[in-house]
């Protein structure tokens, strides 16, 4: 049987499992060890554009808590009681980590990452360059691409259970304003920008301002810039209003908001943003 075909027989025991499950435990560190290593992923968008879940790899992820004990750590004067370790040998990987960052092991982040203060949950995959700002979390399984930014406070929402969920997934070159929320499955695509505060479920209509038409729900297509917006709607206690994502504009390809790009010049150059 290959790792693939055990891991899919540890996940049909998956109530037999413990930490003392020598033969299951190999097989899982193994698949965690290629996933901190990007020699494995939970999802990639294939040639048609479409999101596929290797289920196989997300069972062995869930597999791993049952597979191992709580276990207490201590770093001067803070103390931790967790199940899973942390992300290390950052130097090599050539990632930036500023004190108050942590990801967990198991997750990938690629050359030239940086983590500001913030949150990275097994299982996702971080692009080359990609910055994740202060009070960024990247749920466990989101795959974010190259060049992202995910701007202060963000929340990349993750999603183990079930195994065949679609995890986010947000692309190449897009930009997320401040304090978004991007949760359950929802995607974001390449190049677009998400207006600071934008909460973008697979319940949310997106809008397309310059029709009025519905484009899709918890999916930014590419090359668009999109805000929180509201839409109005008839109940029988009366009308009221429920939030939507509107596109405001949309950008031509390989196209970066001028906002966008003055913060990229910005900090090329050394200055804050
Ligand atoms: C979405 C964004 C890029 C749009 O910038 P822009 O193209 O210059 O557009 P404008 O500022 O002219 O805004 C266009 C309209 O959208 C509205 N709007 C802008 N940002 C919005 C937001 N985040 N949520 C809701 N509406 C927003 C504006 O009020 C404006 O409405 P109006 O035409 O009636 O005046 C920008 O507003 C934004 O949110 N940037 C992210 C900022 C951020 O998070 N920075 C992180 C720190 S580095």
């Amino acid at each position: 049987m290959d790792l693939e075909a055990r891991i899919g027989n540890w996940f049909s025991h998956l109530a037999e499992m413990g930490p003392d499950h020598v033969e299951a435990r190999r097989d899982v560190e193994l698949v965690i060890t290629k996933l901190d290593d990007g020699q494995l992923r939970v999802a990639d968008i294939d040639a048609t554009g479409s999101v596929v879940v290797h289920e196989w790899v997300k069972q062995a992820i869930l597999l791993l808590f049952r597979l191992r004990g709580l276990e207490r750590h201590e770093v001067g004067p803070f103390e931790y009681v967790d199940k899973l370790d942390l992300k290390t040998d950052y130097e090599r990987r050539g990632v930036r980590v500023v004190p108050g960052a942590s990801a967990r092991r198991g997750s990938y982040l690629s050359p030239g990452v940086i983590l500001m203060p913030s949150y990275v949950n097994i299982g996702a995959w971080v692009g080359a360059n990609t910055m994740v700002d202060t009070w960024a979390t990247v749920g466990s399984c989101a795959q974010i691409g190259a060049n992202v930014h995910l701007a202060g406070g963000v929340g990349i929402g993750g999603v183990l259970e079930p195994a065949n969920a679609v995890p986010v997934v947000i692309e190449d070159d897009a930009f997320i304003g401040s304090r978004c929320m991007v949760v359950e499955g929802a995607r974001v695509g390449r190049g677009s920008v998400l207006g600071a505060g934008t909460i973008l479920n697979p319940s949310i209509p997106v809008i397309d301002a310059a029709t009025g038409e519905e484009v899709s729900r918890g999916y930014v297509p590419d090359y668009c810039v999109a805000v929180m917006a509201q839409r109005r709607r008839e109940f029988a206690g009366g009308e009221f209003f429920l939030p939507c994502v509107l596109i405001i504009q949309r950008l031509s390809e390989g196209e970066r908001h001028n906002k966008v790009a003055l913060n990229e010049i910005l900090r090329d150059h050394g200055v804050a943003t």
